[in-house]
């Protein structure tokens, strides 16, 4: 069984987990709460996503080859990789960086909704009525 893809993103979870949660005890230790949102969706978009996303090819292994699963990881990763650091220009940042901010806000979040049409696509290929009986 090919687990590599599966591999990858449960190292990028834990990553995500580790960095969002220790936003939160940031937050939580000096009563900071402006980044919320950032710590929100590094959690839920990198953590639990991901997580989910290694689940699915943990079990599914056969839905892991070819070069669209490829596709899906490098665009959820790169999407998260421009979201996040643009989500807190927009909230933290100063008047320079909002130009910037919503540069990213619009090509990361583009890229986070195209990596779940393509994990749909994905998920739809795999649990086709074909390749349930395969
Ligand atoms: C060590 C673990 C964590 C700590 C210390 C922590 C801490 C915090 C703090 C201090 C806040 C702000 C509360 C406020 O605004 O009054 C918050 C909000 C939030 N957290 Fe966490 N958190 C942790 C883990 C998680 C995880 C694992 C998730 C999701 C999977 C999560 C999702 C959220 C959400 C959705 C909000 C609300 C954000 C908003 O209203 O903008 N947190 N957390």
């Amino acid at each position: 069984m090919d687990y590599r893809l599966s591999n990858r993103f449960l190292r990028l979870a834990v990553l995500f987990a580790l960095i969002g949660m220790s936003l939160g005890y940031w937050m939580g230790a000096t009563e900071q709460f402006a980044a919320s949102p950032v710590h929100a969706h590094i959690n839920l978009l990198g953590w639990v996503s991901m997580a989910l996303y290694s689940l699915f090819y943990r079990v599914q292994p056969g839905a892991a080859h070819g070069w669209l699963p490829a596709i899906h990881f490098w665009i959820t990763l790169v999407g998260l990789l421009i979201f996040m650091p643009a989500l807190a220009a927009k909230l933290l940042g100063g008047p320079g960086l909002q130009a910037a901010a919503n540069l990213g806000l619009m090509v990361g979040p583009s890229l986070t909704l195209l990596s779940m049409v393509l994990f749909v696509a994905i998920v739809f290929r795999a649990t086709s009525q074909r390749s349930a009986l395969a």
